[in-house]
């Protein structure tokens, strides 16, 4: 039988679309990210962010500051279809570089209150890693039982993924080498923070209070680094590493460590 213990990867939104362009796809970047992908010889569940589909939308209609009005529905209809059809450019390269990839809607599946997962149903999920399948799962509006509605962020479902299926580690592609001192895209004193752990994470945070990684609607750098942090406490490593850049992504599945910054627990 197969080892459902997944290798769980995201490719951040950033690293997949053109974040300047609304609903562009770097399709040569996701072509060359899937045959990365191939690499994995185990079980592997992908996850991927919203970038310039879902983000937009999102924000346009504030989805993610819950229900208030009701000319949010067609936002949140909207926020849910751009992401669907940024899976299905996923899905399509994944399976074109013959991943088994399997297309999964997060916010069929989780059950989400102001804005935290309190549960998911991963039967369905299970049975196809057992299989040999890959669950490709994504950013997503999703209805709230506390707020009416908000924004899962791919992050927050690749920790709670790990956290339940117990994964073997967790590879977050992003579009710079790592998390910097300060924002690397506009301040070249920046520098790479090689590990994350809890004993270094506050004197870290107060220097990316600059805004590493700019803004959106789910929180950027350090909000993904505090969903690490609460992963690597459950004893799941993780490292964010620079998918942009060809092999990085290849050489972290094949259990390379180092390449970005690592967040663990010590
Ligand atoms: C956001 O997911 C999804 C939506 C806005 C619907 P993420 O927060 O994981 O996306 P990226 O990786 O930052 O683009």
């Amino acid at each position: 039988m197969i080892d459902i213990r997944p290798l769980i990867v995201k490719l951040g939104g950033s690293v997949i679309t053109d974040k300047r362009r609304q609903f562009t796809v770097k399709r040569t970047v996701l072509r060359r990210l899937a045959r990365e992908l191939t690499a994995a010889k185990g079980s592997l569940v992908l996850v991927h962010g919203g970038g310039s589909f879902g983000h937009p939308v999102a924000s346009k209609y504030k989805i993610a500051e819950g229900y208030g009005n009701p000319r949010q529905l067609i936002g949140f209809a909207l926020t849910h279809r751009a992401m669907e059809k940024l899976n299905a450019y996923v899905v399509d390269a994944l399976q074109q570089a013959g991943v088994p990839a399997v297309a999964m809607q997060p916010s069929a599946c989780a059950v989400v209150e102001n804005g935290r997962i309190k549960s998911m149903e991963l039967t369905p999920l299970r049975k196809l890693l057992k299989l040999g399948l890959v669950p490709v799962l994504y950013g997503d509006a999703v209805p709230d039982l506390g707020k009416g509605m908000s924004i899962l962020s791919g992050d927050q479902l690749v920790a709670q993924l790990a956290c339940e299926l117990g994964a073997k580690r967790v590879i977050l592609g992003v579009d710079v080498d790592g998390v910097y001192t300060v924002n690397p895209k506009t301040n070249k004193n920046a520098k790479l923070v090689q590990e994350i752990s809890l004993s270094n994470w506050s004197s870290v945070k107060k220097r990316l209070s600059s805004g590493v990684g700019g803004r959106d609607v789910t929180g950027g750098m350090a909000k993904k680094v505090r969903e690490l942090l609460a992963l690597a406490e459950r004893g799941v490593e993780a490292e964010i590493v620079n998918a942009a850049k060809p092999n990085i992504l290849r050489r972290a599945i094949l259990g390379e460590v180092g390449l970005g910054t690592r967040v663990v627990a010590r």
